[in-house]
């Protein structure tokens, strides 16, 4: 029943909606997601980008139109524009949508001081495919751990530029996926650190939409890389799972996709400031997502627990993949954030 109803508004990573080449994870309001995925199954007209039938090509003008505008996607994903009438629809909605939806986080692909041995990195924007096209800032986190390696959560783009400059922070000890929907380039990045060692969420094998590295699963507690400097814990819901990072030196939480707090003076698509007001992830309110948010139906108490022990923690700041993070008053922030859970 959640998963229906979650198959209403969200993202899933088990496969309502498909990754572009250089898309990724995230959520938000997947109006219809998968609704006629499985009737185009049935009627055979699941196909690749590539290696469509001649009838088929361009059946709309929102087709031609999205198809001129987007890069192919690979031939193992399926294309978001054969979904039949209902999506050709939805597409035209969702359309015009500027190559670059909203103004990203400048300078993007540089470390940026945050605190002693914290930095951030905004990335490149990234689009999510279910049906509409949904585009999102990526985030990623540096930590650099007392033996001098560093700590990569939710690692952006490696433009090649960033990857030099994070080679002057120090070596690259650990590259982390923080949830079950962010690893999009997490292959990338180990196969740049061979080194390194790759976390990520338990449940991430089974539901990848892309081959992740040798990885070990994150438990509830820290591992040996990082015991004593970040702390942990796991908030999962029926279908999606968080690890949530608290990095003790500078009293900073780290959240992936928990709480989505986008700027609507960045935003440049009017139809994606109204998913984003629907799914209720705008600044300064920002919060988990509506749809997130409802798979968490059955788990209530086992994420008012993962609150309560956050709001122990007492951060003064959080940061967030997605959005405006806050710098002040985490206490605050994750009191109004969780209020619906609280
Ligand atoms: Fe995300």
């Amino acid at each position: 029943m959640t998963r229906s109803i979650a198959a209403l508004f969200h993202t899933v990573p088990g496969g309502l909606g498909r990754v572009g080449q250089l898309k990724t994870e995230v959520p938000m309001v997947g109006l219809c997601a998968g609704f006629w995925k499985p009737a185009a199954r049935a009627r055979g007209r699941v196909h690749h980008a590539g290696v469509q039938k001649p009838a088929q090509q361009y059946r709309c003008r929102a087709k031609a139109h999205a198809r001129s505008l987007v890069k192919p996607l690979a031939r193992t994903e399926r294309s978001p524009y054969d979904r039949g009438p209902w999506g050709c629809a939805i597409q035209t909605l969702s359309f015009p949508m500027p190559s670059t939806a909203q103004a990203l986080y400048e300078p993007l692909n540089v470390p940026k001081l945050v605190a002693a041995d914290l930095w951030v990195v905004d990335g490149s924007e990234i689009w999510f495919h279910f049906g509409v096209k949904v585009p999102f800032p990526t985030r990623m986190i540096i930590v650099r751990l007392p033996d001098g390696g560093l700590w990569l959560h939710s690692p952006v783009a490696p433009d090649p530029g960033l990857v030099a400059r994070v080679k002057t922070l120090g070596p690259v000890r650990v590259l982390l996926a923080p949830n079950t929907l962010h690893y999009w380039w997490l292959a990338d990045w180990a196969q740049l650190f061979p080194e390194a060692a790759v976390f990520a969420p338990l449940d991430l094998a089974r539901t990848a939409k892309k081959t992740l590295p040798p990885h070990r699963a994150l438990e509830d507690t820290p591992s040996p890389f990082w015991a004593g400097t970040i702390e942990q814990l796991i908030a999962s819901g029926s279908i999606f799972t968080e690890i949530i990072f608290f990095h003790r030196p500078s009293r900073t939480l780290f959240l992936t996709d928990l709480i989505e707090n986008f700027e609507l003076s960045r935003v440049r698509s009017r139809w994606f400031r109204i998913l984003l007001r629907m799914g209720g992830v705008v600044d300064p309110d920002g919060k988990a997502p509506i749809d997130m948010g409802l798979t968490f139906f059955g788990h209530r108490g086992e994420l008012r627990n993962a609150v309560t022990k956050m709001l122990a923690w007492k951060p003064d700041r959080i940061i967030l993949a997605h959005g405006r993070w806050y710098d002040r008053d985490g206490e605050h922030e994750l009191k109004r954030a969780f209020r619906w859970v609280l």
